[in-house]
């Protein structure tokens, strides 16, 4: 009975809980035309692997199977073998091939995957700097316009997106897998990836490169609609933007004041800021956030170099309207 219970409960487990985990191991669909570039290779180089895998682990237990000892007596040689040519330039030979056959594939692909279409007759494409730091990830549009760590954009147009971190920063990785391949935001150095999602919906991934404490907390969305919402997004964001916007200061304090400090200031891997003076005092804020802070208080990185006023405006009304409570969850 025994015998029989072990083999089911496996191929039970392997019915009900396998396809489900191993799901997670499989690339995401890519909704981009680079993303597709990607997983198209990657299961051409699986195919390649998995029939390798399977031709030598076969020979293996087939060689097992037939070759055991048996009766024979345990320090008897086997027959002395001395070459053979045609066995060894197939095992030269094929490999080369195999090998020879991806690059060819992966080189053949890889226009399609590093190189930004251009834009078609009448549809420009759009910018969008994407700036790394520690925590967040700062987005900044061809009109000014400011998003921390959701990203909006049109379906159907090519996003160019220019990638860095600051000087005083660290390394992250930008990597959003449905919409193409990781790239890395290095302080001091510009690169460039892209993305065309052409069907709207929402687009998850995370900061690729070990960055720091809140590195498995450095998430990122794109949120994809269609283009004419996106417009009248991206115009209407300008305008509160002008007016010191609750969104980017929600944004900001989530973004980046508050994976530290706990979002309702309570305190984390950064001090209990509830209730802190320097939050009702723009001038004290901004001097804060710019510059950073070392001293017997302990270290605050600048965590908002580089943040212009509106930001910060948008940061202090925000934090007026919505004063940390001190009381998490
Ligand atoms: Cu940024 Cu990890």
């Amino acid at each position: 009975m025994r015998r029989l219970l072990v083999p089911a409960g496996f191929a039970l487990f392997a019915a009900v809980v396998a396809p489900s985990a191993f799901a997670q191991f499989t690339p995401v669909v890519p909704e981009s035309k680079n993303a597709d570039g990607i997983r198209t290779s990657y299961l051409f180089i699986t195919i390649f692997t998995v029939a390798i895998f399977l031709l030598v682990e076969g020979l293996l237990i087939a060689f097992i199977w037939k070759y055991r000892r048996r009766k024979r007596p345990r320090f008897e040689d086997g027959a002395p073998i001395h070459g053979a040519t045609k066995l060894e330039l197939a095992w030269t030979g094929g490999p080369v091939i195999v090998l020879f056959i991806i690059a060819v594939f992966v080189f053949a692909e890889l226009p399609g995957i590093k190189n930004i279409p251009t834009a078609t007759a009448g549809e420009e494409q759009l910018e969008i700097k994407v700036t790394g730091r520690q925590f967040y990830w700062q987005f900044e549009y061809p009109n000014g316009v400011i998003a921390v760590d959701t990203m909006v954009a049109p379906s159907g147009v090519p996003v160019k997106l220019v990638v860095t971190s600051p000087d005083s920063d660290v390394i992250h990785s930008w990597w959003i897998p449905a919409l193409g391949g990781k790239i890395d935001a290095i302080p001091g150095r510009v690169n460039q990836t892209w993305f065309q999602a052409d069907k709207p919906g929402s687009y998850t991934g995370q900061c690729a490169e070990l960055c720091g404490l809140e590195h498995a907390r450095m998430l990122a969305t794109v949120n994809v609609v269609p283009r004419s919402e996106f417009d009248a997004w991206l115009a209407n964001r300008r305008t509160q933007q002008s007016q010191g916007s609750l969104d980017l200061g929600k944004e900001t304090w989530e973004g980046a004041c508050a994976k530290c400090h706990g979002l309702a200031g309570e305190g984390g891997i950064g001090p209990r800021i509830a209730g802190s003076p320097t939050l009702a005092d723009p001038k004290a804020l901004a001097t804060l956030v710019r510059n950073g802070r070392t001293g017997p208080q302990g270290v605050m990185p600048a965590v908002g170099a580089g943040w212009n006023d509106q930001q910060i405006t948008a940061l202090v009304n925000y934090l007026k309207e919505n004063p940390p409570s001190g009381n998490a969850g």
